[in-house]
C-alpha cells in the first residue's frame, strides 16, 4: 500500500521500519499516525514527524486487548484497584481491558458503573470498559440502560465464584437473555452439579488437586449446553467464556452461529495433576486448571478456529488469602501482566503463530464487542500498538509484577518473546518496562449511545 503524501502532512509519530501485523500479514513498513489515529501505512521515509520510534528488528502488534480482568474496586481494594490493574496490564503490553462485574458492591445498577467510570478517570494507565453483572434480578431493566457508555457487554455467573453474583437458574439465565442486544458474557459451570458433587466428592478433603474434580468437566458441558439452548430460544449469541473441556470445544465446534468462545493463556500453559503438586493453592482457578487431555483439546480448538478470543482472566488474592487451608482458599491468579510473555513464548515454541494470537487477543474482541476503530491497525483505527521483541528472553518473577497482590503463577519461569512497548492512542505508556503516562479513556461500542 503507497502513500502519496501531501507535503502538508506532519505525523504527531512515525513507528519507523517494523515487521508491522497487519490485517492481510505481517510487512515491515512505517506507520504514521496523527491525532490518536493511524493516519498512513507505508514507506514514510522523509516525511515530516514530531516524533519517531525505529521499530527494526521488533514487531508491532495491533494493542491487545485482555477482554476478561478482575481489578477489585470498589470494595476489594486489598487485593487489587483499577488504577494498580490497568498499571499492570500496560506493563504487559496491554493497551485495553474490560473489567468483570463481581466487585463489592456488584455492578449491577446505572449508579455502580456510572461510579466505576469514575473511578478509572482517575489514573488510568490502558483504555478500560466494564461489564454489567446479569442477574435475575436485573434482567428486565436492562433494555433501558445498558448500552450507555463503558459498557463492554453483561456478564452471567451460573456456577458460584468469588463475589455474590449468581445466576444459576435457567429462568435466570433467560431473564437476561430475553432483554437487550449486547454481549451477554457467560461463567458456564453448572452450580446444582458443582453442589451435589462438593458432597460426594469434595467431602472434608483439603487436597486442591481436587478442584478440578467437584468443579467437574460435566458441571461446565451441562452448564454450556444449557446456555446455548436458552440463547436459541431467544435468537440471541452467546460468549462463553474461559472453557476448559474438550466435550465443551467438541459441542461449541458444532454451535458457532450460537457461542462464542474464550480461552485463558493459564488454560493453555498449566495443567493438573501437575500444577497442584508446584503450585497448590496459587493454581486454583473457576472453572480449573484440567489434565492434559483437556489442554490438547484446547490447543486444537485454538488453532482450528473454534476459539474466538484469548484472555487472561485477571483475578488477583492476596498471598495470605490464598494461604488458607483449601477449599477456604479463594480462585484465581493475577495475569494481565503475563498475558503478551506467556503466550509469545507459544509463538517461540510453534504453538500457534503470531497472526492467530493478534486475531483472538485483537480483532475477536474488536468483532465480537462491536469495537469503534480498535483493535486492528489499519488507516483510521486509534494508534494502539503493543511492540514485542520475539527474540528477547526473559525470567518472569514476582517482584517485576505491579498488581498489588506481587506475584504470579510463573515467578521464575523462562520465556523468549517480551513486550517493549506500549502505546495506547499514540501516546507511549509503557517503553522498556518504564512506565510513562496514564492516558486511558473508555473504549467506544458500536451499539453504545453516546
Ligand atoms: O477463579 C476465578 N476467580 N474465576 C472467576 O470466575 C472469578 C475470579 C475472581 O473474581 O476471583
Amino acid at each position: 500500500m503507497m502513500i502519496f503524501m501531501s507535503k502538508k502532512i506532519k505525523y504527531d509519530l512515525v513507528l519507523k521500519n517494523g515487521s508491522v501485523v497487519l490485517p492481510e500479514g505481517i510487512k515491515t513498513i512505517d506507520i504514521g499516525v496523527i491525532n490518536e489515529s493511524i493516519r498512513d501505512i507505508g514507506n514514510l521515509s522523509g516525511s515530516d514527524t514530531y516524533d519517531f520510534i525505529d521499530c527494526s528488528g521488533l514487531h508491532v502488534l495491533p494493542g491487545v486487548i485482555d477482554s476478561q480482568v478482575h481489578f477489585r474496586e470498589p470494595g476489594l481494594e486489598n487485593k487489587e484497584n483499577l488504577e494498580s490493574g490497568m498499571l499492570a496490564a500496560a506493563a504487559g503490553g496491554v493497551t485495553a481491558v474490560f473489567e468483570m462485574p463481581n466487585t463489592n458492591p456488584l455492578t449491577i445498577t446505572p449508579e455502580t458503573i456510572e461510579d466505576k467510570l469514575k473511578r478509572a478517570s482517575r489514573v488510568a494507565w490502558t483504555d478500560y470498559a466494564f461489564y454489567l453483572g446479569g442477574t435475575g434480578r436485573t434482567g428486565p431493566n436492562l433494555g433501558g440502560w445498558e448500552n450507555a457508555p463503558g459498557i463492554c457487554g453483561i456478564k452471567i455467573f451460573m456456577g458460584a465464584s468469588t463475589g455474590d453474583l449468581l445466576a444459576a437458574s435457567d429462568e435466570e439465565v433467560a431473564s437476561v437473555l430475553s432483554n437487550g442486544k449486547r454481549v451477554v458474557a457467560v461463567h458456564a459451570e453448572d452450580q446444582y452439579i458443582m453442589e451435589a458433587n462438593m458432597k460426594t466428592i469434595l467431602k472434608d478433603n483439603h487436597d486442591v488437586s481436587l478442584h478440578c474434580k467437584w468443579r467437574s468437566p460435566e458441571s461446565c458441558l451441562s452448564a454450556t449446553k444449557r446456555v446455548v439452548m436458552i440463547a436459541k430460544k431467544f435468537n440471541r449469541r452467546v460468549h462463553v467464556l474461559h472453557i476448559t473441556t474438550s466435550e465443551e470445544m467438541d459441542f461449541l465446534r458444532k454451535h458457532k452461529d450460537t457461542a462464542s468462545v474464550e480461552l485463558l493463556a493459564n488454560h493453555l500453559t498449566l495443567h493438573a495433576p501437575e500444577c497442584y503438586e508446584k503450585l497448590g493453592t496459587l493454581a486454583q482457578q473457576n472453572p480449573p486448571i484440567r489434565e492434559k487431555h483437556h489442554q490438547d483439546a484446547l490447543w486444537k480448538a485454538l488453532n482450528d478456529g473454534t476459539v474466538d478470543i484469548l484472555a487472561s482472566d485477571h483475578a488477583p488474592h492476596t498471598l495470605e488469602e490464598k494461604a488458607e487451608i483449601y477449599p477456604k482458599s479463594p480462585s484465581g491468579t493475577p495475569g494481565v501482566q503475563t498475558l503478551v510473555p506467556v503466550m509469545l513464548n507459544h509463538v517461540n515454541e510453534g504453538r500457534l503463530t503470531l497472526e492467530r494470537l493478534v486475531e483472538l487477543w485483537s480483532y475477536g474482541p474488536e468483532r465480537i464487542h462491536g469495537l469503534v476503530n480498535k483493535g486492528r491497525i489499519k488507516e483510521g483505527y486509534n494508534a494502539d500498538f503493543t511492540i514485542v521483541d520475539l527474540n528477547k528472553e526473559n525470567t518472569i518473577t514476582n517482584a517485576q509484577q505491579k498488581s498489588k497482590t506481587g506475584w504470579t503463577p510463573f515467578d521464575g519461569v523462562k520465556v523468549k518473546g517480551w513486550p517493549i512497548m506500549t502505546i495506547i492512542r499514540g501516546n507511549v505508556v509503557m517503553r522498556e518496562d518504564e512506565m510513562l503516562e496514564p492516558i486511558g479513556k473508555p473504549v467506544l461500542f458500536k451499539e453504545t449511545i453516546n
